[in-house]
């Protein structure tokens, strides 16, 4: 379906409502129904595909078309029209298959955030192009000690990544733990933002906002606007929660409630880490439990200042609008009632990968990221350099350890993102990590630096490395890496 335009909304309107334009799908629903709605939505779930006998067989149509959002009916991009996409529930070993078919005016493609799977081909393959009207066959194959923990998937197509993310083209992948963990219940809570228009159309954004990277009016769990969720006290449950925000940093928190980070992207630690609060950037995924407490709690993303880009107003992180203190917006809001739950086993240590650190060091690079000023626009670049799929900007040697010092000369901090292969971090401004920690996203602050070790282990081929503001990407922060 055609965005609304305020043309035909209008026109439509002034022909009186409810009698005469019935039928017209998401117009109606849009101009009748209440922009936000008090009562709190309980938390709902998109659809969940699992896979059986070693495999998942998936078709994932992107369109464009009314949507349920942030309690209204919108026009928006959705994977098989909902917001988020279905989860999908894998095991190591696995192959899943994921038939896209492009429905939009666009060219997409897709991407599995996180996923240790071969770059190439019908792979996990940045460069592939879907045009409007096409569909390809993806097919990823995880290798048997493919570490479990929470993904994600999003389309990749260089240009229109920020796009088609704050546009509502997102979904959750889960690897399953070989040893389960004992919880009641299990949520995924899959945040993202975005800004609707009166007519309920996904807004356009500036020059301006693409440059800070875009961040959203609403601030969105599963597409629901401060949705509500039950427990009673005493109950251990897993929270998988994912920042598919195009720009936005979630600095999250939840008062009076019991957490214990399990994993942050595919890095499990050794132990459950007792937690208050944590800063997920964007893409960036937690794997927590939770062990409830009586009361009501928020789940809140606190503001987070990452930064302003010299001589621009107002591009500091921005706030969500209409929020009580306007410095914490919620997210989601539990409710602890009722009958003592517990006590709980003890959860079974994950299993450990390999500690970089005292792996011999095959290469050591620099990569610089800076967004400067030229010929009136913002440049965004790595080691100097814009994006061009056709250069290869690192070549690695297969089964090689590398160390990668990220270095941000800018004055804005970037979420760096590798494909494909995990990063562990050795050095954070200057300090030694004393634990192993393994993210596929690693925010660099502003004028700061970041030491990170990668094993380029199993698999060969083409791949890319990227900021995950989605903005920074699309402008051109992003370099191609070679691996054989
Ligand atoms: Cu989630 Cu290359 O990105
Ligand atoms: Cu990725
Ligand atoms: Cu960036």
């Amino acid at each position: 379906m055609e965005p609304l335009s305020r043309r035909s909304a209008l026109l439509l309107g002034s022909l009186g409502l409810a009698s005469t334009v019935m039928g017209v799908t998401g117009l109606v629903m849009t101009l009748a129904r209440p922009t936000t709605s008090t009562a709190e939505p309980d938390l709902t779930y998109p659809p969940v595909l699992k896979s059986s006998a070693g495999r998942l067989d998936v078709q994932l149509e992107a369109s464009h078309g009314p949507v349920q959002l942030a309690g209204r009916q919108a026009s928006a991009l959705a994977y098989n029209h909902e917001i988020p996409g279905p989860t999908l529930r894998i095991q190591p070993g696995d192959v899943l298959r994921i038939h896209l078919v492009n429905n939009l005016r666009e060219a997409t493609n897709l991407h599995v955030h996180g996923l240790h799977v071969s770059p190439q081909g019908q792979g996990d393959n940045a460069f592939t192009v879907v045009g409007p009207g096409r569909d390809f066959g993806y097919e990823y194959r995880l290798p048997d000690d493919h570490p479990p923990g929470v993904y994600w998937y999003h389309p990749h197509h260089h240009g229109n990544v920020a796009d088609q993310v704050f546009g509502g083209l997102f979904g959750a992948i889960i690897v399953e733990d070989p040893e389960p963990i004992s919880t009641v219940r299990e949520r995924i809570l899959v945040v993202s933002d975005t800004t609707l228009d009166p007519f309920g159309n996904i807004q356009q954004v500036s020059q301006m906002e693409r440059m800070a990277g875009r961040e959203g009016t609403l601030l969105l769990v599963n597409g629901q606007l401060n949705p509500r969720l039950e427990a009673r006290p005493g109950e251990r449950e897993r929270w998988r929660i994912i920042n598919a925000c195009a720009a936005r940093y979630l600095r999250l928190s939840i008062d009076g409630q019991r957490l214990q980070l399990l994993a942050t992207d595919s890095g499990r630690l050794p132990q459950p880490l007792a937690t208050e609060d944590l800063l997920l950037a964007p893409g960036n995924r937690a794997d927590l439990l939770v062990t409830t407490v009586t009361g009501e709690a928020v789940l809140r993303a606190t503001h987070y200042n990452r930064g302003v880009m010299p001589g621009m107003p107002g591009t500091e992180g921005s706030r969500v609008p209409g929020t009580e203190d306007n410095d914490s917006t919620p997210l989601a809001t539990l409710r602890v009632a009722g009958k003592q739950a517990g006590p709980w086993p003890v959860v079974p240590a994950g299993s450990q990968r390999a500690d970089l650190r005292s792996s011999p060091v095959a290469v050591h690079r620099r990569l610089t990221f800076g967004a400067g000023m030229g010929m009136g626009m913002m440049g965004f670049t790595i080691n100097g350099r814009q994006f061009d799929a056709t250069r290869t900007d690192t070549i690695a040697s297969v089964g090689s350890v590398e160390e990668w010092t990220l270095v941000n000369g800018s004055s804005m901090d970037h979420p760096f993102h590798l494909h494909v292969w995990p990063m562990q971090i050795i050095e954070e401004d200057g300090q030694a990590l004393d634990f192993v920690r393994r993210q596929d996203v690693v925010n660099v602050p502003a004028n700061g630096r970041v030491t990170v070790r990668v094993a380029f282990d199993d698999f060969v081929g083409r791949s890319v490395y990227h900021c995950h503001i989605l903005d920074h990407e699309d402008l051109g922060m992003m370099g191609v890496i070679e691996v054989r």
